[in-house]
């Protein structure tokens, strides 16, 4: 059966699937169940300096090709995290501490305190579309940049950046410059596609409450969009930064794709909140039976390998 562990910046994890950020992942319990899960690796929500509840209800909705979501950063703030990545290391597989803020200087006070509470790894989310005011950061090379050289070193296990989709080659190069000179150890890609909106035809109505029922679009419906960015990053990157690919994974041959395309590993978010955490179980089952019906006796063995025509 094929090997499904792999290695980011060092780190082993057990498995290549992992939830992404926000999806089951805010309270104790949550990261807990994460923890005895097949998960490889458990992934806290995005943090905040202060606990937030987040955007009003409904704001969150599924559909059959994906979801939308305007949760607004419902989370405990980073002290309550901090206290308890310790505990959390019983689970003996790796956690990813995703770190947000309202402004720059947040991102300084959870990096330091969060670092000193040892994850595995850390991951800066610079592709939040949900905070009512505040524009995506990721999308301002400038402020990215600027942003990812003060945190830089003030973290000292592995950092990870989370990018919102980009839509044009010229803006894949000009982050991919930011990324190499920022000294990024892994990328998350990609965040949800901000500011979509569904329309419920029966109810002549919007989906979800907070911002006129904009929000970030998930699921099956994204992949493309996911498989386009981690592409072109490995490609800019020439395969030196690990990329965990995240978006449209519902089903084994998903991730296969991912792979294909360069990733090291995928996260899940639409499914695992649509299916629970039993996804994992069955993710690992049909990617084991689509490499070793290909021949392929690893992750490792297919990463970056798609063909050009
Ligand atoms: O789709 C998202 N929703 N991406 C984020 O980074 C934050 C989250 C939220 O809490 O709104």
């Amino acid at each position: 059966t094929p090997e499904l562990s792999i290695t980011i910046a060092g780190v082993r994890f057990p498995s290549c699937f992992m939830n992404a950020a926000g999806a089951r992942c805010v309270t104790r319990e949550e990261l807990e169940r994460l923890g005895r899960s097949r998960a490889g690796a458990i992934v806290t929500k995005s943090m905040t300096v202060e606990a937030r509840q987040g955007n009003p209800e409904p704001r969150y909705f599924g559909f059959p090709s994906g979801s939308i979501n305007s949760m607004g950063l419902p989370n405990l703030g980073y002290l309550a995290y901090a206290e308890m990545i310790p505990a959390l290391r019983t689970f003996k597989k790796p956690i990813i501490a995703s770190v947000a803020g309202l402004c720059e200087d947040d991102f300084l006070v959870i990096a330091k305190e969060i670092n000193a509470s040892r994850p595995d790894l850390i991951e800066v989310n610079l592709s939040c579309p949900n905070i009512p005011g505040k524009p995506q950061i990721g999308y301002d090379p400038e402020a990215s940049e600027r942003l990812l050289k003060r945190v830089r070193p003030l973290i000292t296990v592995p950092m990870g950046v989370k990018l919102p989709p980009y839509f044009d080659p010229v803006h894949h190069q000009v982050m991919a410059e930011v990324i190499r000179r920022a000294d990024v150890d892994f990328l998350s890609l990609i965040n949800s596609v901000g500011n979509a909106l569904v329309v419920d035809p029966d109810r002549e109505a919007v989906v979800i409450k907070p911002k006129g029922g904009f929000g970030g679009l998930g699921g099956a419906i994204i992949k493309p969009v996911a498989l386009a960015n981690v592409r072109a990053f490995w490609k800019l990157l020439e395969g030196r930064v690990p990329i965990i690919g995240t978006g449209g994974v519902v089903r084994g041959i998903d991730a296969f794709e991912h792979m294909l395309c360069g990733a090291s590993a995928v996260q899940i978010g639409t499914a695992l909140v649509e299916e629970g955490v039993d996804v994992f179980e069955r993710l690992e089952r049909e990617l084991a039976a689509v490499l070793a019906q290909k021949g392929y006796g690893s992750v490792d063995s297919c990463r970056g390998k798609l063909r050009e025509l």
